[in-house]
């Protein structure tokens, strides 16, 4: 699994040292229930799964179910099941972007084109929501229908404000909160539900993980400006190429000049960095202060996502869960 940093640091060995075994089963898990009686949903669901990727869902799936109780043969079925919405998102999202790149290697819009991935995307939703079904829970079922719908909406907003510049921070935060946040909040109830917590303990779990899934869109952002390509596994400067007016961009437009407003403009338009090269954009952002803003504000997120997981009695599961949010801010990929 690539976690690159993740795996590097002690603590993250002690996160994935938890979590290990029970990983592996829900990778089985996904491969067995990714088969459909045609093959392109198949192969699609396949490719993505093979190609890497943080597996930080299905992670607080099953760390929440263990924190509150013990990973349940549900637990294992729910983090499998957070994984395939979050590949059936990144697979429409592709379409959407025009994507070239995920996971370093060719999109499955680029390979497969935009038509089979929409119906790939569709089928991989319903193959989610047939597994979750089998848990006989409506508690689940309405968290996760909720949550789709959260995330299409979110999507759908996001549509309308492409190639605007006069976004809000109350805009842009309210997209994160649907397209992120909303995901890894339930991840974490539902690993919540499934270890036998109460409401109360869900609810608490959520919030944490709702503030953890914030930070991490939003250095998610600042690492289109500024990761390595290689690393990050999808194209640098995507986000603004593709008309997408992020938190590092909306704070540097606070306080630009009207010459450096008009490269940014410039890119808007032209949907391309030819007349406005990516290297003053990043110039433009760093004068005011814009990547450091933000990585400060996410810093605020995780500071509270850490309050949360404190309130818990000490185990190795609750400092893993800290360990986890250190992680999502120092991130490189
Ligand atoms: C990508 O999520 C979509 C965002 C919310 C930014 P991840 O960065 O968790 O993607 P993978 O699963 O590791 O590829
Ligand atoms: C990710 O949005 C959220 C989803 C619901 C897929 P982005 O558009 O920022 O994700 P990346 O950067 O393509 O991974
Ligand atoms: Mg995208
Ligand atoms: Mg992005």
């Amino acid at each position: 699994m690539g976690l690159g940093k993740l795996g590097q640091t002690f603590t993250a060995r002690e996160i994935l040292d938890l979590v290990k075994d029970d990983l592996a089963r829900v990778e089985r898990e996904i491969s067995l229930e990714s088969v459909a009686s045609v093959d392109a949903a198949t192969t699609i669901g396949r490719y993505l799964q093979d190609g890497g990727g943080k597996r930080l869902r299905p992670m607080l799936v099953l760390l929440a179910s263990k924190l509150v109780g013990s990973v349940t043969d549900g637990s294992i079925r729910m983090a499998a099941v957070v994984e395939m919405i979050h590949a059936a998102t990144l697979v429409h999202d592709d379409v959407i972007d025009s994507a070239e790149t995920r996971r370093g290697r060719p999109s499955s819009n680029k390979i497969w084109g935009n038509h089979t991935c929409v119906l790939a995307g569709d089928w991989l939703y319903m193959q989610a929501f047939q597994m979750a079904l089998r848990e006989r829970n409506f508690h689940v079922l309405d968290l996760l229908i909720a949550l789709t719908q959260m995330m299409v909406e979110g999507e759908l907003l996001q549509l309308d404000r492409i190639g605007r510049m006069d976004v809000s921070e109350a805009d842009y935060m309210e997209l994160v909160d649907r397209k992120t946040a909303s995901l890894f909040s339930a991840c974490a109830r539902l690993g919540a539900i499934m270890g036998g917590a109460d409401e109360n303990l869900e609810a608490r779990l959520g919030e944490f993980s709702w503030n953890l899934g914030i930070a991490f869109q939003l250095v998610d952002d600042v690492l289109d400006f500024t990761a390595h390509e290689k690393v990050l596994g999808k194209p640098v400067g995507g986000d603004l190429r593709e008309g997408k007016v992020t938190l590092p961009l909306i704070y540097a437009l606070e306080d630009a000049s009207s010459e450096e407003r008009q490269l940014i403009n410039r890119v808007l338009e032209d949907g391309s960095y030819d007349g406005a090269p990516f290297a003053r954009i990043l110039r433009v952002i760093e004068r005011h202060r814009g990547f450091d803003r933000v990585r400060e504000r996410a810093q605020l997120f995780t500071d509270k996502a850490r309050t949360i997981i404190h309130e818990f009695p000490e185990s190795a599961c609750q400092r893993a869960l800290a360990a986890l949010t250190d992680l999502v801010t120092e991130r490189d990929h």
